[in-house]
């Protein structure tokens, strides 16, 4: 019975060890969220997260801290892409680790709010607002940043947004440049 608990727990520790302990105990720096690090215990990783949103894990001073970091995101995004058909001007503005944008059309309002999570990773929500059926739709967004003004991007329903349709010709997914 034992091993079989043991069998368990080892299989759970592989599924969702996802960082490979270098040594038994301490705390190591996350490269693909700095939000979060790794505490490894006998060997075990578990992933914790910075308490405050604003925060980073500093690998130098092993704390979460607001600022004064040794990383920048890579790229700028701030500038204006001119979204066709229907034409429509996407703001975008990047501040820190910080990024949002925002367009209008007739009938809709759009408005981004995202976070660098590391050098080249944004994630964030598009709240779009349709103006005619009083309808907020939340999409969940995650950002590659490809360079300069170019970036590629998933979106998906968050599922607590209200249920209604997409903007005629909302296309926001693939790779973008302006
Ligand atoms: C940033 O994070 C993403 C996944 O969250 C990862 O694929 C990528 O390698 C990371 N980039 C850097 C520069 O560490």
């Amino acid at each position: 019975m034992i091993e079989i608990v043991i069998l368990f727990f080892t299989v759970i520790a592989v599924i969702q060890g996802s960082y490979s302990c270098a040594q038994t105990n301490g705390i190591f720096k996350n490269d693909d969220d700095f939000r979060s690090y790794y505490v490894c215990t006998n060997y075990c990783d578990r992933i914790e997260y910075c308490t405050e949103t604003t925060e980073y894990y500093s690998s130098l001073e092993r704390t979460c801290k607001t600022d004064g970091f040794l990383w920048i995101p890579a790229y700028s995004l701030t500038g204006v892409q001119e979204v066709t058909p229907t034409v429509q001007y996407r703001h975008f503005q990047q501040s820190n680790y910080d990024l949002y944008w925002s367009s209008e059309t007739k009938n809709h309002q759009f408005t981004f709010t995202g976070r660098y999570i590391n050098e080249t990773q944004v994630v964030g929500t598009e709240i779009i607002l349709s103006l005619k059926n009083k309808c907020i739709l939340v999409r969940d967004v995650q950002l590659t940043v490809k360079g300069t003004k170019s970036f590629c991007t998933t979106n998906i329903e968050n599922r607590y947004s209200m249920k209604c349709e997409l903007p005629p010709n909302y296309a926001f997914s693939g790779c973008i440049n302006y």
